[in-house]
């Protein structure tokens, strides 16, 4: 963990499950398939401390022995957005925990003479304001893409929001927690430094190549 004050909404998760798969994950050799696999279980086991504070309300239930009450979720469950398109490896181990969750999508770029983000695509269920949202990206570099993504799903209307990554750099960390300082974000592990081409090191190299076997 690199020597500089963490904000107080950022949560590392050092859970021993999640730190020993997150060190097979970074491993060069770890192959396409375990690497899909390894960000799938990591992100199951994210959503389980994500969703720790989740409202639950009592229902009237029968076993095959007795009646009872017995608890469970209230109100409007989960929407998960996934930043296209490495937030797809980690949307899917969401929703093997909360399968009922609605899903988004976000698609931005960086443009190259600004280096603005620029959205491309967006898709997010109708009741999106009324819903949990948990924005969903493996890597925290920049952070710019994440507060844009943030400050997008404010306009649409949401208001409680959470943001996960597998790694994060310092930087990021800065960025977006400076721009969305209410917004809890969710990482297994703050990196020393983001390097010249916005890779953070020591990192895990670019996940989207890593997970889809584009390289
Ligand atoms: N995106 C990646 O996939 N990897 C990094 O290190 C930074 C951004």
């Amino acid at each position: 963990m690199p020597d500089i004050a963490m904000p107080p909404s950022l949560t590392v998760i050092r859970h021993p499950l999640v730190q020993h798969k997150l060190t097979l994950l970074r491993q060069k050799q770890t192959s396409t398939g375990e690497f899909r696999r390894l960000a799938r279980e990591i992100s199951l086991l994210m959503a389980y401390e994500l969703t720790r504070d989740l409202p639950l309300e009592s229902l009237a239930i029968e076993t095959p022995l007795e009646p009872m009450q017995a608890p469970i979720l209230s109100g409007k469950k989960l929407c998960i957005v996934s930043i296209l398109r490495a937030g797809d490896g980690i949307l899917e181990g969401m929703l093997d925990l909360v399968p009922s969750a609605r899903v988004g999508h976000i698609g931005l770029y960086r443009d190259p003479d600004t280096l603005v983000p620029v959205e491309y695509y967006l898709k997010l269920p109708e009741d999106v304001a009324d819903r949990l949202v948990i924005v969903v990206d493996p890597m925290l570099a920049t952070g710019h893409s994440a507060a844009a993504a943030l400050t997008r799903l404010k306009e649409a209307g949401a208001e409680q929001l959470r943001f996960a990554c597998l790694l994060a750099a310092p930087e990021g960390v800065e960025v977006l927690t400076g721009a969305h300082p209410e917004v809890p974000v969710f990482t297994c592990s703050v990196d020393r430094e983001l390097d010249e081409h916005a890779y953070i090191r020591p990192g895990l190299g670019d996940a989207g190549d890593r997970l889809y076997g584009t390289k």
